[in-house]
């Protein structure tokens, strides 16, 4: 297997540009999963306080036969925890639940601007980083207003910006916004609930390079440059959802899948979404 690309972060540190995410995967199947993962050759492992499986997933990390130095672990601030001794206090939930000393990349999950709290949570997540709990600190789902917020007033840019990009949402100007304050961009879920597979672009691309529409759109995922985590159960998705390394789609391919975007989210509108 080629090695997966690496992405530098405005601090430093490297991700991974392909993963896996954990969302939506019971306790029973999780630790599977992420120990089968790893063994494929994945090293970025995105999970959350709200998958509720952050326990599962750290029993997948010490059954993977890569050492935790060798792989990218994220966890996110949930809604709830929002504040400054809240996200101080779930970030060491999550720590203990996982059974990690430090996480790789720590995220606010959602800005929840009715909430106005996004700030000190940001504040709260940079002294963990200062006291060696996390490496890289990020954010999810914030838009331009809130990034540029928290960068007047913290002095602090994220390092990542996790955001909804597939085919049907292609979120092109805010990964503009990203790119333009060195932000890295991140996708969930990338493979838009399946609803683009059946697209004749798509199925032409796979059909050109003898791939199946979740490599295609894997692949153009990695051409945009941007990270990507996809989440599968099965190891025969796992292992094709790794083997887009050595394919390439070519400029006509990519200018047609383009033309896919409908502006369509999977997910909710961060300027709305406040759920506990
Ligand atoms: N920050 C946020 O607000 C946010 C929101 C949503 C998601 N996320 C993160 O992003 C990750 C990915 O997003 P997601 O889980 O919503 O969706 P996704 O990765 O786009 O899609 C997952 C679905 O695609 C299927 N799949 C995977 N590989 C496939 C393949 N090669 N061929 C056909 N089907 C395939 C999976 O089924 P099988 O299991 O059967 O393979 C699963 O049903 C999440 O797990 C989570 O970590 C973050």
């Amino acid at each position: 297997m080629t090695d997966i690309p690496q992405l530098t972060l405005n601090d430093g540190f490297k991700l991974p540009q392909l993963g896996i995410g954990v969302w939506q995967i019971d306790d029973a199947t999780t630790p599977g999963v992420v120990s089968t993962a790893v063994e494929l050759g994945i090293r970025l492992i995105d999970g959350a306080f709200i998958y509720g499986n952050e326990a599962s997933m750290g029993e997948g990390i010490r059954q993977s036969p890569i050492p935790r130095e060798g792989l990218f672990v994220t966890s996110k601030v949930w809604n709830a925890n929002q504040g400054h001794a809240a996200a101080h206090n779930a970030i060491e939930d999550s720590l203990n639940r996982i059974g990690l000393d430090y996480l790789d990349l720590v995220l606010i999950h959602w800005p929840c601007p009715k909430r106005d709290q996004y700030v000190e949570t940001w504040r709260a997540l940079i002294e963990a980083r200062d006291a060696g709990k996390v490496r890289s600190i990020g954010v999810s789902n914030f838009n331009p207003d809130h990034l540029d917020r928290l960068i007047a007033e913290t002095a602090v840019t994220p390092a990542v910006n996790q955001i909804e990009i597939n085919p049907r949402f292609q979120n092109a100007d805010l990964r503009a916004t990203n790119d333009a304050r060195g932000i890295v961009t991140q996708a969930w879920t990338p493979l838009g609930n399946s609803k683009s597979f059946d697209a004749p672009v798509i199925r032409a691309a796979a059909k050109r390079t003898g791939t199946s529409p979740a490599q295609v759109i894997l692949r153009w995922h990695l051409q945009l440059g941007h990270s990507v985590i996809p989440r599968s159960t099965k190891r025969t998705h796992l292992t094709s959802n790794l083997d887009i390394l050595n394919f390439h789609l070519s400029d006509t391919e990519m200018a047609a899948l383009a033309t896919l975007n409908a502006d369509n989210r999977c997910g909710p509108d961060p300027i709305t979404f406040e759920a506990d």
